[in-house]
């Protein structure tokens, strides 16, 4: 991204829990740990950032450098603390196709690998971008940029089927002010590059979250901030597959923190995406930048379908703007005032966090009210349906949510109305298009602590269903 302003722009179990689930005792650790929450929650306050993100149905993670892992003191760190990461630069375009049609995925391999041997989830970053593109893409224009554009997509999704949660998929598209898009070769390939772009990935791979990732939409009253959020109503009426919306959220006195912020994550979310914070870095120092962490913190966890913060680093050191000292760990490793206020505002925040489901606009109706689901009470799930339906197709999104015992694996079944069929779904495996059909969950998804959320969709042809569906867990 260019250097003008200051600026720029990610639901485990608690880490031993979410560790946990990976041996085979898992389900009975979780029980005990959910009996905890349910009857003590200052008892089960965590004592991470990511055990406690956790217990509110969130991840909490870092951008990660692969050459840094061999550094003892930053993978403590990381280990310890973050239930997610990002590559910082590993999977970008000039990385990981530095040659056209040869890609080279050893150094983000590195870091997906440490990440699933260790529990943490992965947020792919970045498909498409304007910035970070090998030589021979630059040199590339109109329909032969636009088909490599979308071969890079395809093929990096693809490899990474399964193991990413979310992708941000294009980042960077709007310009810094006007509140129109930015110009770069990808946009001179066409509007619809973005669109074109979430599609090829939904095809590659859909179990994993697609994201618009940008910077300095953060302020609920900018015209950037507006720009993305109409681009994103457009897609959601149109059924383009967006998932979820990240703010990079790079903090200083250029571009400091808004009061609005948590406007702007609630309005986005009641757009029907998740959102997330997924490059958080502040500033500054000492109870200043303290209480800025714990404010973002504290928005992210107001709105339900906040579903996780990333900051873009470890240490100070490690940072894109290491002399502004803008993360939670210093320079030695030591955790900041700022790592205390974001541990506190997590454990603050409660043990689960019920979800909340505002269904998408329609395209010509007015938009439904917000509905609370409460997580059930006994050993089961519920599943809530969320309908964006169109002359002659649909989208379903479905929040499942788990009960008092958590679960260990879940499916949804409904059947769907005469004439209806799916003909895509993403973070879910599904049986039948027609008629009775069921949605089991993914490996990613598969572990839900007690009260916990989760959500996965379908798309499809006819009049889609809405409502609840029965939802069976284990
Ligand atoms: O690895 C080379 C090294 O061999 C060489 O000696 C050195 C000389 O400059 O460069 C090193 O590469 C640098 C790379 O970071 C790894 O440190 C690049 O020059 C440098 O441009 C690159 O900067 C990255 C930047 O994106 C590029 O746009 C930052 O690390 C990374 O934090 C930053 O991340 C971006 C997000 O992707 C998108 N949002 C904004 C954010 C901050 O700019």
């Amino acid at each position: 991204m260019d250097k003008v302003l200051a600026r720029d722009t990610e639901g485990p179990a608690a880490r031993p829990r979410r560790r946990a689930a990976l041996i085979s005792a898992v389900a009975g650790v979780a029980m005990v740990a959910a009996a905890v929450m349910v009857t003590s929650p200052s008892a089960s306050a965590g004592t991470t950032l990511g055990a406690s993100a956790a217990e509110k149905g969130r991840y909490f993670g870092t951008a990660v450098a692969a050459f840094k892992l061999s550094d003892s003191q930053y993978t403590g760190i990381l280990n310890r603390e973050f239930n997610s990461v990002t590559a910082e630069n590993e999977m970008k375009w000039d990385a990981t196709e530095p040659s056209q049609g040869q890609f080279n995925y050893s150094s983000a391999d590195r870091i997906v690998n440490h990440a699933r041997s260790n529990g943490m989830q992965v947020r792919g970053h970045a498909l498409a971008w304007h910035s970070q593109q090998p030589g021979w893409a630059q040199n590339l224009s109109g329909t032969a940029l636009r088909q490599a554009m979308l071969n890079h997509v395809t093929q990096v999704a693809t490899y990474y089927r399964g193991k990413i949660y979310a992708w941000d998929v294009v980042n960077e598209a709007y310009a810094d002010s006007g509140g129109g898009r930015r110009d770069s070769n990808l946009q001179r390939t066409g509007n619809d590059w973005i669109e074109a772009a979430f599609r090829a990935a939904r095809a590659a791979d859909p179990g994993a979250k697609l994201c618009y990732n940008d910077y300095n939409t953060d302020n609920w009253t900018w015209a950037k901030t507006q720009g993305v959020y109409n681009m994103v109503k457009d897609f959601k009426a149109r059924g383009v597959p967006i998932d979820c919306v990240g703010f990079q959220s790079h903090f200083n006195s250029g571009s400091p923190y808004p009061s609005n912020y948590r406007t702007t994550l609630q309005s986005f979310a009641d757009l029907g995406v998740d959102v997330q914070i997924t490059e958080l870095d502040i500033e500054g120092s000492g109870s200043t930048q303290a209480t800025t962490y714990g404010n973002v913190v504290r928005d992210c966890l107001a709105v339900a379908r906040c579903t996780g913060i990333t900051v873009w680093g470890i240490r100070d050191s490690d940072s894109w703007r290491a002399s502004g000292t803008p993360l939670l760990f210093d320079s030695s490793g030591n955790k900041k005032q700022a790592y205390t206020a974001t541990l506190d505002a997590l454990n603050a925040g409660g043990t689960t966090t019920p979800p909340t489901t505002t269904p998408p606009p329609p395209p010509t109706t007015t938009p439904p009210p917000s509905t609370t689901t409460p997580p059930p009470s006994g050993s089961g799930c519920t599943a809530t349906l969320t309908l964006n339906q169109w002359q002659g197709g649909f989208v379903t999104n479905v929040r499942v949510t788990a009960g008092a015992a958590g679960a260990n694996g879940w499916t949804v079944s409904l059947t769907l109305p005469s004439g209806a069929s799916v003909t895509n779904t993403w973070s879910a495996q599904a049986s039948g298009t027609s008629g009775a059909v069921s949605f089991r969950n993914v490996d990613y998804n598969r572990q839900l602590g007690a009260g916990a959320s989760t959500e996965f969709g379908f798309q499809g042809n006819g009049t889609g269903p809405s409502g609840t569906a029965t939802c069976t867990a284990g």
